[in-house]
């Protein structure tokens, strides 16, 4: 069976999640989702981002805002550890409910606090000393805290970083270095003979730019901190400079984990690709991010892994960004969408069908509540709810709830040409284009019931009534299993009211739901109510 090992970034766990969030986890979901209906065996994992010096200010920031606040231990140390331990935890469990409560499929959720990733940092870290890659340096620059990322002059709008709007910390101190450009021309190589590496093509020649003109060695350690992954004390550069408070850069850290998760850390000197676990998943085949993070998952990773002789992702894309009435989203500007509260109101399907339908995939796009609302009203009550509710009603109506007879000498349908363009619109990410084929498909099934006038038919023939709705039923079949990976809770709802078992249909492969033809005549359907009802009758969503 083909395996496709898929990731989200880890977020960091400063703050709760928003919609920007859901929006990638969302999209990888759907991947996933798609890739285990071809038949693949999917690892898909998401989690969280731990380390980093910003959600041990968030902890800090939490003590100074509660009401009887406790002096946070300003020593450092154990005791603000434990506080910060205790934040990252609850933090990562919010996270963790978020993704359940949106019904996202992960099979794994990791936490870079966890004892598995640590010894797979440990691991790593050891791996690119050992190839002369880790030595000491001083760094001078500037950090953003925001961005947990150092930055260059020409990085910066008016002195500030363009995405926090405040001008970065200079920093000064000694600390240890990867030998990141050794891999420049490996990188550009790499990236040349792979065309698909980094996806969409604008994106790759940002990285390409970013290389030639800026990928210098990268500072992966900082001083006095009390909060992260200390470096080894097994290891020998330890020993250059031995001080407790020195914990690895969390970007060093974090990118780990898409190793962690599969068994790096155990996995032998000489594994066999059949019993290790490992070689089993790695290389990751999508690692899917947004566009603020490419240059860490598309030059410093690849750079780290060449370090330490493991493959490269198969590929790496990119999304867009939105913005909410055309603002960024930010707690400042206080307009931070909750997505529970979206799925809540209007349903995980609705939600998820507009992300990844509002605009196309990769691009930067805008969200209203509005348009919302209008897709939810236009798109899935009047054109797909309304055409399943009245298609069922007829043939309750007709034919006594049982789907009548196809016409028995038929011209083959165009359906595998349709799945063909689903499946290749898919398969390159353009989810607008494959929900398109969709409505193309619901278009046509309301076309048709205004054109053949059932009601009419049913007085004169009764034949060509059962075939023409027996051709929509057909059409709202294959309906169903293309908005499965976009929109599983309808697509079972339309299966099981088109009179299937949902979980015996899913064991079906994909090419024979592909060439269904016709549905099982007699087949008993299950009409159900509105299954968008409309949105000032909120007590029925
Ligand atoms: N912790 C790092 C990632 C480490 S991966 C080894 C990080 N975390 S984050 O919490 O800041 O999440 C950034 C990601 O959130 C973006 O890459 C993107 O996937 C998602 N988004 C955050 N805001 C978004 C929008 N407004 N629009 C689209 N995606 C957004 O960076």
């Amino acid at each position: 069976m083909p395996k496709f090992y898929i990731t989200t970034p880890i977020y960091y766990v400063n703050d709760k999640p928003h919609i920007g969030h859901a929006y990638t986890t969302i999209a990888a979901d759907a991947i996933a989702r798609w890739r285990r209906m071809c038949g693949d065996e999917v690892f898909f994992l998401v989690g969280t981002d731990e380390n980093a010096s910003k959600n041990a200010d968030a902890a800090r920031q939490r003590m100074d805002d509660s009401p009887s606040p406790l002096p946070f231990p300003s020593s450092g140390g154990e005791g603000v550890r434990q506080i910060v331990q205790q934040y990252v935890d609850e933090m990562s469990a919010k996270w963790r409910r978020t993704w359940d409560t949106l019904g996202i499929t992960h099979n794994d959720f990791i936490r870079t606090t966890e004892t598995r990733h640590i010894k797979a940092v440990e691991k790593f870290w050891r791996a690119v000393e050992e190839k002369g890659d880790i030595y000491l340096g001083t760094y001078t620059g500037l950090y953003c805290d925001g961005c947990e990322a150092y930055k260059t002059d020409s990085e910066l709008e008016d002195g500030n970083c363009p995405d926090h709007k405040r001008a970065p910390r200079k920093i000064e101190e000694e600390n240890y270095f990867f030998r990141a450009s050794k891999y420049r021309d490996a990188l550009l190589q790499h990236i040349k003979d792979n065309p698909d590496f980094i996806q969409p093509a604008e994106r790759r020649h940002e990285v390409e730019n970013y290389i030639k003109d800026h990928f210098e060695d990268v500072s992966i350690s900082r001083q006095n901190q009390s909060w992260g992954i200390p470096i080894p004390e097994t290891s020998s550069t330890y020993n250059l400079k031995p001080k407790t408070s020195h914990v690895i850069y969390v970007w060093f850290d974090a990118l780990i984990n898409y190793l962690t998760a599969v068994g790096y850390s155990n996995a032998t000197n000489n594994p066999q690709p059949t019993t290790n676990n490992f070689l089993r998943w790695w290389p990751a085949d999508l690692h899917l991010v947004g566009k603020d993070i490419i240059k860490f998952h598309c030059a410093l990773w690849p750079a780290m892994l060449m370090s330490a002789g493991l493959p490269l992702p198969k590929r790496v894309f990119a999304h867009g960004f939105f913005t909410i009435q055309s603002e960024k989203i930010s707690k400042t500007v206080g307009n931070v969408v909750d997505p529970v509260e979206l799925a809540q109101k209007y349903g995980n399907d609705t939600l998820r069908f507009f992300l990844l339908n509002e605009f196309t995939f990769g691009d930067d796009g805008d969200f209203t509540l509005r348009r919302m609302e209008e897709r939810y009203e236009g798109d899935l009550g009047n054109e797909l709810g309304n055409l399943v509710l009245r298609t069922l009603a007829m043939i309750e109506q007709y034919f006594k709830g049982a789907v009548p007879a196809d016409s028995p000498s038929k011209p083959a349908l165009p359906y595998l040409e349709v799945w063909k363009q689903y499946c290749a619109h898919f398969d390159a990410m353009q989810f607008t284009k494959a929900i398109e084929v969709v409505w193309h498909l619901l278009r046509e099934g309301n076309q048709t019931i205004d054109r053949e006038k059932p009601w009419e038919l049913a007085k004169t023939d009764a034949t060509k009534l059962g075939r023409v709705l027996h051709g929509i039923l057909l059409s709202l079949y294959h309906v169903a299993w293309m908005l499965a990976p976009v929109m599983p809770e309808t697509s079972e709802k339309i299966l099981a009211q088109l009179g299937f078992d949902p979980a015996v249909e899913k064991k079906k492969p994909l090419a024979d739901i592909q060439g269904t033809q016709e549905l099982p005549a007699g087949q008993k359907i299950k009409k159900g109510g509105p299954m968008f009802p409309r949105l000032n009758d909120k007590s029925a969503i």
